[in-house]
């Protein structure tokens, strides 16, 4: 009887060691630090979703799993609206937006910026056959189709006498565009040649000025500098050890 007594007893430590063991490991993959990405997922060759609509690709993409795995951070990605991201930075939802967001003097009274990691700007893409817009100048007068909250937006508004329509994403412009709602798209010029390009759309074409030259930035919470430090040490190994170019190479050159 204290046999069995004792053997009872001895599985239940086993059953409560096996218990606590486990525990631990639950512990282990939740002290994991997270870095909790916002983006908005419309926006090739910078971030969009695969064809499954799970998988988020692109250049930031992989450039900030790249940065958070120098920093020893898991990265979990959500898609917001653009106009979003700020706020939630603010709200401190997410850690970082990395959306091909440029660095300018409006945000950063809101929010602090990585380094420049690529060089941009806007330009435009109209129909094939029109032949009255040429330069940012011909705008005047005419419909143009621009992304909420983007720098294509404050920019168009400033031209006088421009009919501006604001959609949610690039895709909702490009489409307004062959609908042929709107004269043409104002947008950043990587994403316009590589909407032409992907898209094997032969309706539209895009045009060779560009508006403004923009740097992108990761933007990061006003009281998070020990973060944009992590960041930006980070972005600068990336730099030195070749990983920023492979990654660059994948998105930019290769499709050349
Ligand atoms: N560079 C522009 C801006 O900062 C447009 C960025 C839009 N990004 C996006 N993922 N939709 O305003």
């Amino acid at each position: 009887m204290s046999r069995k007594l004792l053997v009872m007893f001895m599985a239940a430590m086993l059953a409560v060691m096996a218990l606590a063991a486990g525990c631990g490991n639950d512990k282990a993959a939740s002290t994991e630090k997270v870095l909790k990405v916002g983006t908005n997922a419309d926006f090739a060759p910078f971030e969009f979703q695969g064809e499954d609509g799970k998988e988020y690709q692109g250049f930031d993409m992989d450039l900030i799993r790249a940065v958070g795995k120098e920093m020893g951070y898991k990265v979990e990605i959500s898609n917001l609206n653009f106009d979003g991201l700020i706020p939630a930075l603010e709200a401190g939802n997410i850690d970082i937006a990395v959306s091909g967001m440029t660095i300018n003097e409006e945000r950063l009274k809101k929010v602090l910026f990585s380094d420049p990691y690529y060089q941009s700007g806007l330009s435009i893409i109209v129909a094939k056959d029109n032949d009255a817009i040429k330069t940012f100048k011909d705008l005047e007068g005419k419909k143009v189709a621009v992304q909420i909250g983007t720098t294509s937006a404050m920019e168009v508004k400033k031209l006088s006498n421009v009919e501006v329509k604001e959609f949610n994403s690039s895709a909702d412009t490009f489409m307004e565009l062959r609908a042929k709602g709107v004269d043409a798209v104002v947008n950043d010029r990587p994403v316009n040649d590589y909407y032409i390009m992907q898209s094997g759309e032969t309706s539209v074409k895009r045009l060779d000025e560009l508006l403004t030259s923009e740097d992108y930035g990761m933007a990061i919470s006003k009281n998070n500098a020990e973060l944009q430090k992590q960041v930006n040490d980070a972005l600068k190994k990336l730099h030195e050890n070749g990983e920023y170019d492979k990654i660059f190479a994948k998105w930019f050159e290769a499709k050349k």
